[in-house]
């Protein structure tokens, strides 16, 4: 039978990546003993009062259709998270909701770019953006961010990327996997070459709550001289501990979302309405699960370092956020994929191979900090004696 080309644009870019992630839950499911540090499931199940405000909204009715925006409640509520936020007001016409970030990035990369056009975006890379481009038949231009520069993207690395066909610039900041907050001026630069090359900016913010005590994040949408230009993507998946809920949306320009709304209503027609009355409480306050949850993964990625950089030659990037750090296996000599193939079945600890997010990250793995203190202290010393096995030559 005959197939679309999507469906070959997309089909090596899809679970290949989460192999070792597959074979450690296998693993463990069949008796072993893996400390598990691949993906980023919050540590912390979704608060109470979240819970009980989506119960008690499904058992008052709230389970029929919503509009193709979302519902109006959750939009007032992130209009007003965003008008403090931002320090101008930001009204409900420049918000669409959808069932998490993911749907989110993928409505408005749709409404935005098509084959032909070229999207900058920085590698590494967080592991489903690869897909989302190449579903709108756009092509990804990696845009190197270089550990000296603290994995932060460049203006200068951007620049020499930008061509005719150049139409979008991807940011994700706090970043995932290398935990990098871009700076004021890092974003100021930015958006100077969005006006210089009309570009739009997309900002996928799905950890803006969750930076670290040492770091302070800064949003493109800040910046009213290219606001017009900005489509921030985000969700309170990370943040409220809530990725099953599927609860996320985009803030634009009005011109933006009425342009996009008849794609979001070609999807799925707006998020539900239970879902929506749990998320308009959620966002209307500072989440207190996210302050939690950054104090236990800072503490994390300092022992981490502090273990590993004392006992061992792996290295440790120190995160300024999020749930990950990155660790680089050069002194071992292996490739992070081999490193942790090797990891998982020498040392019983499961971490990602850095290649699955971006060509950059070969000689490094990701470690998610989201483990308990005491199974994640154990996965340290036990990559410590792995890291002394392999240096003895077993
Ligand atoms: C950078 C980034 N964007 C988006 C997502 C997906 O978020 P959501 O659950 O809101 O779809 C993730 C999840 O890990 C992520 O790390």
């Amino acid at each position: 039978m005959k197939y679309a080309s999507v469906t070959d644009r997309l089909a090596t870019l899809g679970g290949d990546k989460w192999e070792i992630y597959s074979l450690a839950r296998q693993m463990n499911a069949d008796g072993a003993d893996i400390v598990e540090l691949t993906i980023g499931e919050p540590d912390i199940p979704t608060p109470d009062f979240l819970l009980q405000a989506a119960t008690e909204s499904l058992s008052q009715g709230r389970t029929l259709y919503s509009s193709g925006r979302g519902e109006q409640n959750l939009l007032d509520a992130l209009a007003a998270r965003y008008s403090k936020r931002m320090q101008r007001p930001i009204n409900a016409k420049q918000i669409l909701c959808f069932p998490g970030t993911q749907t989110s990035l993928y409505a408005v990369m749709r409404g935005l770019v098509e084959a032909g056009d070229e999207v900058l975006l920085g590698d590494p890379l967080y592991a489903t953006y690869e897909g989302v481009i190449a579903s709108t038949g756009a092509t990804f231009i990696p845009v190197p961010l270089r550990p000296e520069n603290d994995f932060r993207m460049s203006a200068a690395d951007l620049e020499a990327r930008i061509t005719d066909k150049t139409r979008v610039i991807m940011l994700n900041t706090p970043h995932n996997p290398t935990g990098a907050v871009l700076t004021a001026e890092d974003v100021q630069a930015i958006g100077e070459l969005a006006i210089k090359h009309n570009l739009w900016i997309v900002s996928d913010e799905v950890y803006d709550e969750m930076v670290f005590s040492t770091s302070t994040f800064v949003s493109p949408l800040q910046f009213e001289q290219f606001a017009e230009r900005v489509v921030v993507v985000s969700s309170i998946s990370k943040s409220h501990a809530a990725p099953g809920f599927r609860s996320g949306w985009c803030v634009g320009p009005a011109e933006f979302c009425a342009k996009v709304l008849p794609l979001t209503e070609t999807m799925l027609f707006g998020n539900q309405p239970f879902i929506a009355d749990m998320t308009a409480l959620a966002v209307s306050a500072p989440s207190e699960a996210a302050a939690g949850m950054m104090i236990r993964f800072e503490r994390r990625a300092r022992l981490l370092e502090r273990r590993l950089h004392g006992e061992s030659e792996l290295k440790v990037q120190l995160p300024e956020a999020g749930m990950f750090a990155l660790v680089d296996v050069s002194a071992t000599g292996m490739s992070g994929y081999d490193y942790a193939i090797h990891l998982l079945h020498n040392g019983d600890v499961a971490v990602m191979p850095g290649s699955s997010f971006g060509n950059s990250l070969h000689n490094w793995v990701r470690i998610a900090l989201t483990t308990d203190d005491e199974p994640f202290a154990e996965a340290c010393t036990r990559m410590i004696s792995h890291a002394k096995q392999l240096n003895a030559g077993y």
